[in-house]
């Protein structure tokens, strides 16, 4: 039955542009109805509602001018076949006229609402069509699953980025596509939207047919039904591998442009020593009776060289796998080895830890990382004064992930506000010929290469304003991090 008028439908959608055969439709009907009532005696008394029946079928299938058209020709029936005198297109008494004037009404009436049905079914096919042609054809791959997470309906991007066919996809569970380490984020998910929650976008990591893994932007949500029931998710995924793989090449020929600049910066810082150098040779090979003086000169000259040889090693650090660390104990091995300093100094330490900090990172570089920061606070306090250190959980400024959070302040000169855009630059050092300025670059690079962040915060005009100056750097590592692999 469904296929017959289906069928009619199409032919009718097929001749819909042909007024001529609409028209004749509307009057087939009327004719078809009119037999109907000729031939069937059981029929023979209910000529209005057959007539109604044909204007009813001409408004669905023909349009509404043809319905018109229809109910205009069926009154005119009724008029003749059914109101006395018959045979005849007169009216006979008063309550027949009312009698055609009520069916008139009521099958222009009729013929509207049914035309306006017809109309909004035929919105709802072609939206329906359109966004089904959206989906279908999107670049993002677009899949849906029942509430008991078994996939429903598979696009053609998810085929390219799955390697699943709609056909192998469809009654799969949809956790078969993330890998074993992600399962519960599946789970949760399922639950928190089948339980009526949200989950905002988030980067994840799915994995193909073959096993390979690709990184996705997932956007899942909820999916109802017209009264509002959870009848399953949808979820669009964007393959994020060309980005990541474009990511990874700009990170790469960013480091390639700073090692670059860095090996010009470093010939140059250290040109200048050595052709120090060589003067004061040549002076205490000629001159011996200041040899000894110029000697040391030259010493001093040659440990400048060794301190940024030192600093530059640091900038291409450790190669070796990472491990875990716990930077409560690297922060306690670094005072310890500058303890003989900060005695000196007349430098009170205060140390604040938390247990359970142990993260994924290269110790070695965290240790001298801390290093740095501790030295540049000591020397920032010539004159004595307070270290406050802190290692605890917590989470990143900034975006929320856990990790350990490190902090280093200090109670001394501060920093000038100007100059504290500069401080992170290669070899910008206010400390002339003891610094070589590559110390909180250094640091920084080290930050970044574990996936974290530093911040500063400085004041360094207390003695004008009367109020307490000081330095405090604030460091997030990451517990879960991706060690840059470029190093
Ligand atoms: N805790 C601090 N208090 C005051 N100034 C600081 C502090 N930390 C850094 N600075 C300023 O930032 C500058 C840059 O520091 P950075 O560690 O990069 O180089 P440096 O200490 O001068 O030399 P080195 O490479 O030997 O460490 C310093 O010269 C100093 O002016
Ligand atoms: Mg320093």
């Amino acid at each position: 039955m469904s296929e017959i008028r289906a069928n009619l439908k199409n032919w009718i959608a097929r001749n819909r542009y042909s007024a001529l055969a609409q028209y004749l439709g509307a009057a087939l009907a009327v004719w078809v109805a009119l037999s109907c009532w000729t031939l069937s005696a059981a029929l023979h008394r209910h000529l209005f509602v057959l007539l109604l029946a044909a204007v009813l079928f001409t408004a669905r299938f023909l349009g509404f001018g043809p319905a018109v058209f229809c109910s205009l020709v069926s009154t005119a029936c009724l008029d003749f076949f059914a109101v006395p005198p018959y045979f005849t297109f007169r009216i006979g008494t008063s309550a027949d006229l009312e009698r055609l004037t009520a069916f008139l009404a009521i099958s222009m009436f009729a013929a509207s609402m049914a035309r306006q049905k017809t109309l909004a079914e035929l919105r709802a096919d072609r939206t329906t069509r359109e966004m089904a042609a959206i989906v279908e054809y999107s670049s993002d791959a677009i899949y849906s699953s029942r509430p008991d997470g078994t996939i429903t309906s598979w696009n053609r991007a998810a085929e390219q980025l799955y390697g699943y066919t709609a056909e192998e996809a469809v009654g799969l569970p949809v956790a078969r596509l993330a890998p074993p380490e992600r399962l519960d984020e599946v789970e949760r998910n399922h639950a928190l939207l089948n339980g009526g929650g949200h989950v905002a976008s988030y980067q994840t990591e799915r994995m193909r047919k073959d096993g390979t893994r690709c990184p996705i932007l997932l956007t899942v949500s909820s999916l109802r039904n017209a009264r509002g029931k959870i009848v399953g998710t949808s979820a669009i995924a964007r393959d994020l591998s060309a980005e990541k793989q474009s990511e990874d090449a700009m990170r790469r020929s960013e480091k390639l442009a700073t090692a670059g600049r860095l090996a010009a910066s470093i010939a140059h810082e250290i040109n200048n020593p050595l052709e120090a150098v060589v003067n004061l040779l040549y002076l205490a090979r000629h001159d011996s009776s200041h040899a000894a003086e110029y000697l040391a000169q030259a010493e001093q000259e040659v440990g400048r060289v060794a301190r940024l040889a030192q600093q530059t090693l640091g900038f291409v650090r450790d190669a070796s796998a990472p491990g875990s660390m716990d930077p409560a104990a690297i922060m306690d091995e670094v005072l310890q080895l500058y303890s003989g300093k900060l005695v000196g100094r007349q430098i009170r330490v205060t140390r604040r830890y938390r247990s359970g900090c142990e993260i994924a990172g290269y110790s070695g570089e965290l240790r001298q990382l801390l290093a740095n920061l501790m030295v540049n606070a000591v020397d920032a306090m010539a004159d004595g004064g307070s270290l406050q250190v802190r290692v605890a959980t917590g989470r990143d400024w900034s975006n929320g992930r856990e990790g350990v959070r490190i902090t280093v302040a200090d109670n001394g000169s501060g920093i000038p506000r100007d100059e504290l855009r500069q401080i992170f630059e290669p070899f910008y050092t206010t400390k002339k010929d003891s610094g070589t300025g590559l110390g909180l670059w250094v640091s920084r690079g080290i930050v970044q290469k574990h996936g974290g962040s530093i911040r500063v915060r400085s004041r360094a005009d207390g003695r004008a304003t009367g109020r307490a100056t000081g330095t405090v750097f604030f460091i997030f590592l990451p517990q879960q991090q991706e060690i840059s692999r470029v190093a």
